[in-house]
């Protein structure tokens, strides 16, 4: 039998080509070696997002994103962490066996108070239950499937080892391994996509490149990468420049390095190794936007397709709750 994969998408606000390359694709690979299994943290989401507008139409955009990206739901199960309320209750139980050290422990909440402390004023300022009690929630996301390993950045191991620790101390109090303890899939060399100002690109930045945005949006952005004085006939160093690491996510080998011999040689101005990025970039981008475009035109069709997914998950995770019940003596 094969392990079983998870990874949670939080729906917060348009997909870049930043999550696209460090995030969806690399995810989209586990389902060739896993049983893999995703979903769409929506209660995770309404931690931060009030607007019902806004958190409605970003769990629908991130869900036909991933759909648009190739994330076949025949193949894997997609659904939505609030269409398996089973989540909700495995949840509570290991709240049980949750120290509230843990909890003030975790690096999220502690940033918060942190930076509540230096502001001067209430330390709980602004700090929902919802946030400090994120890592149970994450927990029962990943153990009510019996997941082996969960795919994450650096930030989110510590969530892992809370997962870890939370169900060791259910399989500890009733002498019996009644939850699987799940591992973390340390993606260490996912590559680091820069923005259009050459920091990270990141929506905090302001500086991304949409992944779904329309051919001329798509060209104008482009357009706008940031870079520095050196005229059109100076040669210029490609790898110092964000427009060829965007560009080297998109081209073929000989690509890469037939473009990086005209940076070398000199001629090339900005303006060209901009039009050479959009090229390659809606080579790409094109037909994915299309599937996204269609997706998007029937969100009727999506939601059957979540709910499918729901369903095949429900049972799954009802069987470990029930196993959970069962020792714990509420059967
Ligand atoms: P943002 O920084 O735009 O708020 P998120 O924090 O929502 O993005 O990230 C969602 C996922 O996309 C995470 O797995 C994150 O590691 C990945 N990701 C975001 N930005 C980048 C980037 N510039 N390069 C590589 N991966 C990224
Ligand atoms: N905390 C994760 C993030 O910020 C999202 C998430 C919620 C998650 N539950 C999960 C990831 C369970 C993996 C498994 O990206």
């Amino acid at each position: 039998m094969k392990e079983v994969s998870l990874t949670g998408i939080k729906p917060t606000g348009d997909l870049h080509i930043g999550n696209y390359f460090g995030a969806i694709k690399p995810a989209l690979e586990l389902a060739k070696t896993y049983d893999a299994r995703y979903f769409i943290a929506d209660y995770h989401g309404l931690n931060t997002m009030k607007d019902p507008a806004e958190l409605n139409s970003t769990i629908r955009h991130v869900a036909a994103g991933w759909l648009a990206a190739g994330l076949d739901p025949e193949k894997v199960i997609l659904y939505r962490q609030s269409s398996i309320p089973e989540v909700f209750e495995l949840t509570i139980m290991l709240t049980a066996f949750t120290s509230k050290g843990l909890m003030n422990r975790a690096h999220a909440y502690k940033a918060a108070v942190q930076e509540n402390a230096e502001k001067g004023g209430d330390v709980d300022a602004g700090i929902n239950m919802g946030l400090f009690t994120y890592p149970i929630l994450m927990a029962a996301d990943i153990i009510i499937f019996d997941s082996d390993v969960v795919p994450v950045g650096k930030d989110q191991v510590q969530h892992i080892e809370m997962a870890q620790d939370i169900a060791q101390a259910v399989n500890a109090n009733y002498g019996k391994p009644v939850l699987k303890i799940p591992r973390a899939g340390v993606q260490e060399n996912t590559a680091v996509v820069p923005g259009l100002d050459g920091r990270k690109m990141s929506k905090s930045y302001g500086n991304t490149i949409p992944l779904f945005a329309p051919e001329k949006t798509l060209h104008k952005t482009i357009m706008r990468v940031v870079t520095n004085s050196q005229t059109v006939d100076e040669p210029k160093d490609p790898e110092s420049s964000q427009i060829y690491l965007l560009y080297k996510l998109f081209a073929t080998a000989e690509e890469q390095a037939a473009l990086a011999a005209r940076y070398r040689a000199g001629g090339m101005g900005w303006g060209e190794a901009k039009e050479e990025l959009f090229r390659a970039a809606n080579r790409d981008l094109a037909p994915m936007r299309e599937r996204y475009d269609a997706i998007m035109a029937d969100i009727p069709a999506l939601d059957r397709i979540l709910a499918q997914g729901a369903e095949k998950a429900r049972p799954i995770a009802a069987a470990t709750v029930k196993r959970f019940r069962k020792a714990a003596g509420i059967d």
